[in-house]
């Protein structure tokens, strides 16, 4: 099987990467990275030329604007790359018959009700979740043979990277305060576990949304005490607020997350608790300091 991976210089589409490993062709939009060939998936015909030389059976698409903030102050670079560029990247599977994997979130629900299940009604609260719900549905109209990948949280040491966690140890090294919302809930996921998981759900016949997240719900302060906990680190640091305290412009779903179970069942690769993908970060932070 041949595999493209779209958005692959990110933060999920980097373990991806390593979880197809040789078989896998990348793209890079912005972030020029060594290996990987650039494309801008608002723009059609390149999509399309792209698809034609890899001739992929399988396209796995984590790329996307995926800053809930920025998405709410600049609606119409979201809809263009989250639901026009995911729209054309489907069009050009199905074209050429290609498996296709579409990374969506939690934010599809209001988050009165979480964790949701695969079926549980999306009624998003922001542009963001707005907007991917469309990508879902496009996807859902232009082929039978998609899967619909729901995450939530997505965390794992990456030097370089934006998550959380990697936004947690810096301010805990700086000695710098961390306001961390309390009231927003979430089913945080280790992201070497959801490669793997990805990987195992392409490569089957399964069809249509799967929630391959972490087990445990809990609130994002929870989850950064957690954290600091396990990483060695004060927790005097971390300042818990009201997401009404924190101003930001989107609205976030506060019982969001999604369900593990049912997905969790599918699979023989199993999804990494908190202390179980906290415990490698520890060692992986560790490594680096070493080396
Ligand atoms: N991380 C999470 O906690 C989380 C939670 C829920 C859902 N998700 C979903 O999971 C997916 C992966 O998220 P992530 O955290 O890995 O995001 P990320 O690190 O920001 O990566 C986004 C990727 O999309 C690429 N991209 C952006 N605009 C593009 C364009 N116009 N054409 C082609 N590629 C473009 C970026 O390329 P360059 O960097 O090279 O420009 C990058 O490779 C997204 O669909 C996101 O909505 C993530």
């Amino acid at each position: 099987m041949s595999v493209l991976i779209i958005g692959a210089s990110g933060f999920v589409g980097g373990e991806l990467m390593n979880a197809f490993g040789r078989a896998a062709v990348g793209t890079y939009h912005r972030t020029a990275t060594d290996g990987l060939q650039q494309l801008d998936i608002t723009d059609p015909d390149a999509v399309e030329a792209l698809v034609d030389r890899v001739q992929p059976t399988l396209i796995v698409h984590p790329a996307a604007q995926p800053n809930v903030e920025r998405c709410e102050t600049e609606p119409d670079e979201s809809y263009a790359v989250n639901v026009v560029g995911t729209a054309n990247v489907a069009r050009a599977a199905r074209r050429i018959g290609a498996r296709f994997v579409y990374f969506s979130t939690d934010y599809l629900f209001d988050g009165t009700a979480g964790p949701y299940a695969p079926d549980a009604v999306p009624k998003p609260i922001q542009t963001y979740g707005r907007h991917k719900l469309e990508a879902e549905q496009a996807v859902r109209d232009l082929l039978d043979n998609h899967l619909i990948v729901r995450i939530c949280g997505v965390y794992g040491y990456h030097p370089t990277g934006k998550n959380f966690i990697m936004g947690l140890i810096g301010r805990a090294r700086r000695g710098e305060p961390m306001q961390v919302p309390a009231d927003q809930w979430g089913t945080p996921t280790f992201v070497s576990s959801l490669a793997e998981a990805v990987r195992e759900l392409a490569y089957s016949t399964h069809t249509g949304a799967v929630h391959p997240v972490g087990p445990d719900y809990l609130s994002r302060i929870a989850f950064a005490e957690t954290a600091a906990e396990l990483l060695g680190f004060d927790p005097g640091f971390l300042e818990p607020r009201t997401s009404e305290q924190l101003r930001q412009h989107a609205q976030r779903p506060l019982k969001g997350g999604v369900d593990n179970r049912s997905t969790q069942a599918m699979l023989t690769t199993r999804l990494a608790s908190v202390r179980e993908g906290l415990a490698i970060v520890r060692r992986q932070m560790d490594a680096d300091a070493t080396a």
